[in-house]
């Protein structure tokens, strides 16, 4: 596990003291709300609907039990005793007292946490794969590297003021778990000719404008990699817009310019750079010594037999560790009816034994807003398992359709545009009650409240927008959307569905996937690929087929 260093140590207590005397200056009225906008949003404050938000950075997503435990009684005493985690690798925090932000900064800094860079446009928190150190796929644990740009952009101070947010992610698998192509930079671990590099790709991103990132660069050796992303760094704090908020991503640049001028500048800029860098091996091993893997002890070579509700949560909760006696186990924060990545302060104790007992003590944070112990032995799997029915969390449900991403929505962010909280709630007790979600086998679905995608809709199999039109709310439905190394971007279907349709929408969609599929093995997203939006409109939109599944 990273440890902060002193220099980390005292920045973190400096920045929570300089923001508690800020926040005394906003309460007693010396700081106007426009005055104290962008000092709280530095330090991951937003104000929201009903109240202000703290979002809280998990870096590359990964956490410890005291970690864990901190953020439960962080919740209990100055929240509402429960967090949300998100697709970002964040937990949010959604009832935050003003007064109180700074006590819960500085409880955060006690066990090496903090919310800056969690807002504002500058580089945010670098996410990477939630198996990361773990899975059978693996070239190279990604969290090394993230580390390495965490320490590098945190208060780098020619990029706190970029023309707009920055996001990176790292995978380090072959399989892409942490939607590389839909960041700013995307980083995926390669190795070429026994050396280990990046395949780098530039200006991908959902939002208003979705886009695919661009690959930008096939191989970028090891060594290369801080210069080569300050240089795209300084690059677009250049070209970036600034007259426009909404054109301001990289991506925008890389659509308007072209990716071989921004390739061409970027190029320019890393030759003209890359010597004044000290080189990245000597602070990579350094690094690298504090993600050493744990000592495994041996766990067996099969997964136990137990019970059938142990058998189907380990077959659809559990996947490939890189140890044969090991497994990764799916923590499923959507259980269906609950607020889709919401853990309560009890939970996230009962998480946190449970890493200490059976898991080396290690916790991950993954995008589709579930929590992952990363190492189990096999033998332990049936222990785990009761624990976490338990508390309410052994749903068996990972990569199902009732494994919904949704973003806050209406129901707390103040950009909403309709709910997206209850549609997914919904849409999961109905294939709960139905007891359809294990023959309709892996399938995404995600939901935004609205165009700004933070519930990464674009990247679904089933993506649903919620907007609002003539003062109802509405939602899109886009299809055939993929966050993997496959990565698309969903086709929209049609007229959106009002909010009381939605739900029979989704239906009509799976009822017409069901159908079709050759074999259970072809998965939604194959499906998709073989026939197309045609049939799915047609069971959307044609009269009957609505009466038919009413
Ligand atoms: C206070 C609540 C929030 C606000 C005000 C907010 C605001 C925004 C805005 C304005 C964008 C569009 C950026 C652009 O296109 O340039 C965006 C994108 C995004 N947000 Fe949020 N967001 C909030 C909460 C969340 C939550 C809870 C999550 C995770 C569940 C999240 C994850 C993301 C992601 C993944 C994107 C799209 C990726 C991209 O930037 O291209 N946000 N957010
Ligand atoms: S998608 Fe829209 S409604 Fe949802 S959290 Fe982002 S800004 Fe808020």
């Amino acid at each position: 596990m990273y440890a902060y260093s002193d220099f980390d140590e005292s920045f973190v207590r400096d920045r929570v003291r300089q923001f508690r005397d800020q926040v005394a200056r906003r309460i007693d009225g010396r700081l106007t709300e426009d005055e104290f906008k962008p000092l709280r949003l530095m330090n991951g404050l937003y104000l929201q609907l009903h109240a202000y938000m703290l979002r809280v950075a998990i870096p590359y997503g990964t956490l410890d039990a005291r970690q864990m435990r901190q953020l439960a009684a962080i919740s209990e005493r100055w929240d509402r005793g429960y967090g949300h985690f998100t697709t970002r690798q964040n937990i949010q925090f959604n009832w935050p007292k003003l007064g109180d932000v700074p006590d819960m900064l500085d409880a955060l800094a006690d066990v090496g946490m903090h919310a800056i860079q969690t807002s504002g446009n500058c580089v945010r928190n670098v996410t990477s794969d939630h198996f990361a150190g773990a899975a059978a796929d693996e070239i190279a644990d990604p969290r090394p590297y993230a580390e390495l740009l965490r320490q590098w952009s945190s208060d780098h101070p020619e990029f706190q003021y970029l023309p707009r947010k920055f996001k990176i992610a790292i995978t380090g698998a072959t399989a892409d778990r942490a939607v590389t192509r839909a960041h700013d930079i995307g980083l995926r671990v390669v190795a070429r000719d026994g050396a280990v590099g990046f395949q780098v790709s530039v200006g991908g991103g959902l939002g208003r404008t979705p886009m695919i990132g661009r690959i930008i660069r096939d191989f970028l050796p090891e060594a290369d990699l801080v210069p080569y992303v300050e240089a795209v760094l300084g690059v677009y704090n250049q070209l970036g817009r600034r007259d426009n908020k909404y054109k301001a991503r990289i991506k925008i640049a890389v659509h308007e310019m072209g990716l071989d001028t921004i390739r061409d500048l970027v190029e320019a800029r890393f030759a003209e750079t890359r010597s004044e860098f000290p080189g990245a091996e000597a602070a990579l091993a350094e690094i690298r010594a504090a993600f050493r893997a744990p000592g495994f002890r041996a766990g067996g070579t099969a997964i136990p037999s137990g019970s059938p509700a142990f058998r189907a949560w380990a077959d659809t909760n559990l996947a490939a560790h890189r140890r044969g006696d090991h497994a990764i186990v799916t923590v499923s924060l959507k259980t269906p009816g609950q607020q889709p990545g919401d853990a309560s302060a009890d939970q996230m104790r009962v998480i946190a034994d449970l890493a200490e007992t059976y898991g080396y003590d290690e916790i991950r944070i993954s995008h589709r807003q579930n929590v992952i112990l990363p190492h189990v032995r096999k033998d332990d799997l049936p222990a785990v398992f009761e624990a976490l029915a338990a508390a309410g969390l052994a749903a068996a449900n990972a990569g199902l359709i009732s494994d919904i991403i949704a973003c806050p929505g209406m129901d707390y962010c103040a950009l909403a545009t309709a709910r997206s909280i209850p549609v997914a709630q919904e849409i999961a007790v109905l294939f709960e009650t139905l007891d359809l979600a294990h023959e309709v086998g892996p399938l995404r679905l995600n939901v935004s409240g609205c165009i700004n995608a933070c519930g990464h809709h674009h990247v679904a199999d089933i993506g649903i927008l919620g907007l609002e039109r003539a003062g109802a709310e509405t939602y899109q439905i886009t299809l055939g959307g993929d966050p993997t190394e496959r990565i698309a971007i969903g086709e929209r279907t049609g007229p959106g569905f009002a909010a009381d349709e939605i739900v029979g929408a989704v239906e009509r969609i799976v009822m017409a996937y069901l159908e079709r599929r050759e074999s259970r093995d072809e998965t939604f997203a194959d499906a998709y690929r073989r026939l197309g939006l045609a049939p799915f409109q047609e069971a959307l939109y044609t009269e009957g087929s609505k009466e038919d599944a009413a």
